[in-house]
């Protein structure tokens, strides 16, 4: 009994660790459009779903928050390319500017 206690509370912890990204709005996409004109929530919504799709297979997912702009400037197109090293041709230069656009419109979301 006590080790089916001492499980689930570890599962609990586990659970409760995992990285919950916010939900992206209008009120962000209206925030980068001098720095990304046109930019659209169905972009910033598709980067969203490419990094949780393809962003969790090596490390728990990173919360772009976390890390500075110029951080994840230098930081995503290297792990674009990790990902393609893994499973080639799987994001394309597209799919690689609509994540870094996520990862840097969502970390300007803290302030
Ligand atoms: C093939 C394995 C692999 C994949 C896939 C991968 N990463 Fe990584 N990532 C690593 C390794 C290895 C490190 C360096 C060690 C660490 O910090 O976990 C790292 C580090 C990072 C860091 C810096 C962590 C820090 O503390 O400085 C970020 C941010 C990051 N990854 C984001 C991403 C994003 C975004 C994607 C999807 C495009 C991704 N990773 C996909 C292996 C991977």
């Amino acid at each position: 009994m006590k080790k089916i206690i001492l499980t689930l509370a570890a599962a609990l912890i586990i659970v409760s660790c995992a990285v919950k990204l916010v939900t992206p709005t209008q009120t962000d996409v209206d925030r980068m459009q001098a720095k990304y004109p046109g930019y659209t929530l169905d972009e910033l919504n598709q980067g969203k779903s490419m990094y949780e799709q393809h962003c969790a297979e090596c490390h728990k997912l990173k919360n772009p928050t976390k890390f500075s702009e110029e951080e994840l400037q230098k930081v995503v197109p290297m792990m674009v390319k990790k990902v393609n090293k893994k499973h080639p041709n799987t994001l394309d230069d597209n799919a690689k500017d609509l994540i870094l656009k996520y990862a840097i419109t969502m970390n300007g979301h803290k302030k």
